[in-house]
């Protein structure tokens, strides 16, 4: 069986990854969706809020699965034998960090592969950063993230 994961901080899950759960569900027989710690960023949800925030924005997709793993992304992949990862690219910028991570990936399990997928223009704009800044002033959320992604946080 083929498995795919898309793997992120999802610190909230943004419309910009559903678009991309969306698409790369429909590449492989099951999608894997982790909740990975990325070493650069301070949590703004803890682990179990996004993990409830990504079952209930993703409850309208049949082969995804969401997990947690406090470790390398390339260990847990071979441990589930997911052999390729999908990323979301918005911009060059992106790119340029993606490649590295790509290669830093291989560098580790020389089998696991990177695909990329375009990002929608009208998500491009979008990211959890931009979300996380505007909630904080308790700004308006909603045309970033699914309804029920910006009550969890609207609550907090
Ligand atoms: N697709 C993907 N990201 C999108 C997007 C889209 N369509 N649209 C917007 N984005 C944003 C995200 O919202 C996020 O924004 P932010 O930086 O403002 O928070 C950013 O692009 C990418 O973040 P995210 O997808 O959550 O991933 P990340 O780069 O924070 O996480 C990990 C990278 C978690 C996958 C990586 O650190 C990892 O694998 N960690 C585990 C440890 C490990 O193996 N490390 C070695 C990795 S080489």
């Amino acid at each position: 069986m083929k498995r795919g994961i898309c793997p992120g901080s999802f610190d909230p899950v943004t419309w910009g990854h559903i678009d991309i759960f969306e698409r790369a569900s429909a590449m492989f027989a099951e999608l894997y969706v982790g909740v990975f710690s990325n070493v650069r960023k301070k949590p703004f949800l803890n682990v179990e809020k996004r993990i409830e925030a990504l079952e209930k924005a993703t409850e309208h997709i049949e082969n995804i699965k969401v997990v947690s793993f406090d470790g390398l992304l390339a260990d847990y992949m071979r441990a589930n034998d997911i052999s390729m990862i999908v990323r979301g690219l918005r911009s060059v910028t992106d790119f340029e960090y993606e490649q590295s991570n790509a290669n830093a990936i291989r560098s580790v399990h020389s089998d696991l592969d990177t695909v990329f997928l375009l990002c929608r223009p009208e998500y491009s704009y979008i990211s959890s950063s931009v979300v996380r800044e505007i909630a904080s002033f308790n700004g308006d959320i909603s045309k970033l993230v699914p309804p029920c992604v910006a009550e969890m946080i609207n609550g907090r």
